[in-house]
């Protein structure tokens, strides 16, 4: 089994092709945990990771705690209001702090771009970026690759649509990225408000008319409206968003048959997406969740086996 060139996962941008494959193909072996009666690995004993979340989640920090419990680490918690950043504590401190107790991974989530970044550089464990404002979500983007991979057995010559708020989104950063560099064709659709300039020098195509999107893609990923980042006034309301841009079954009907349909929540069910389209058979909304322990438990075992 090859390492990750870096010590930290901090996105996609700086991860290799190589690097992915190798993500992905250690996912495999643990997803054949979880899926178990005897969840119970002896890869992390006596190790300790904490998830270090200045915003909410649920998906991110329930999977990576419980990939760290099913591998036999101990995995604890930390949010901004019950630490001593509440009492003017600095980021770069409280990362000292946590570090200092023998901590080999921490996973952050913060809403400031880059907060990741410099807590890697000034910790001696390994960092998982869980997500940094509007920049990126790789572990996210990885367990979507799994997702496709597992379905098609090849990400490579796949024609992927991803569909709705690409601006505020770091869940479609991320994927344009890894799925770019696994050879995938990537097609970025929403209104044009919601759209980026930047989108077009990143190899993908862009379009606000998300039916030529959905046309013909092997996958069709609805992406959350993020109502608490968003400015007033990015689209007139929720009812023409709904209309123009949601995840029908009418819409979905062209893409190619048994097109997977993807969304990695949470959902405004209703508005991106439909309930119908939540739950016909070519959904993998809760397999993506799934993924989403064994891709994790695939990073927590690779950092952890890599670090001096
Ligand atoms: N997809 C995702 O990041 O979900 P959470 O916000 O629940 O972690």
């Amino acid at each position: 089994m090859r390492m990750l060139g870096s010590k930290d996962l901090l996105g996609l941008r700086e991860t290799s092709a190589d690097e992915i494959h190798e993500i992905l193909n250690t996912a495999e072996l643990m997803k054949v945990v979880i899926t178990s009666n005897n969840k119970k690995t002896p890869h992390l004993q006596g190790k300790s990771i904490i998830t270090v979340f200045y915003e909410n989640s649920t998906r991110t920090r329930m999977s990576f705690e419980l990939a760290c419990k099913y591998m036999s680490g101990t995995a604890s918690n930390i949010s901004a209001s019950a630490s001593s950043v509440s009492k003017g504590e600095t980021l770069i401190d409280t990362a000292r702090t946590l570090d200092v107790m023998g901590t080999d991974v921490m996973i952050m989530r913060h809403p400031m771009t880059g907060a990741p970044h410099l807590m890697a550089r000034n910790v001696k464990a390994a960092v998982i970026n869980a997500g940094d404002g509007v920049n990126e979500h790789p572990t996210q983007a990885l367990l979507d690759m799994y997702t496709m991979k597992e379905r098609f057995g090849s990400i490579k010559g796949l024609r992927v649509a991803i569909v709705g708020d690409i601006r505020h989104s770091r869940v479609a950063r991320s994927n344009i990225y890894g799925l770019t560099k696994m050879g995938a064709s990537v097609v970025a659709s929403g209104p044009p408000t919601l759209l980026i300039p930047d989108l077009e020098g990143l190899g993908i195509e862009v379009t606000d008319r998300v039916d030529d999107a959905v046309r013909g893609a092997d996958v069709v990923m609805g992406l959350r409206i993020q109502l608490e980042r968003q400015k007033k006034g990015l689209f007139p309301s929720i009812r023409e968003y709904r209309k123009f841009f949601g995840l029908t079954e009418e819409r979905i009907a062209a893409a190619r048959p048994h097109a997977l349909v993807m969304h990695p929540g949470p959902v405004n069910r209703g508005v991106e997406i439909s309930s119908e389209v939540m739950a016909s058979p070519d959904s993998k909304i809760d397999e993506q969740v799934t993924n989403g322990v064994a891709v994790r438990m695939a990073l927590l075992f690779m950092l952890t086996r890599q670090k001096p």
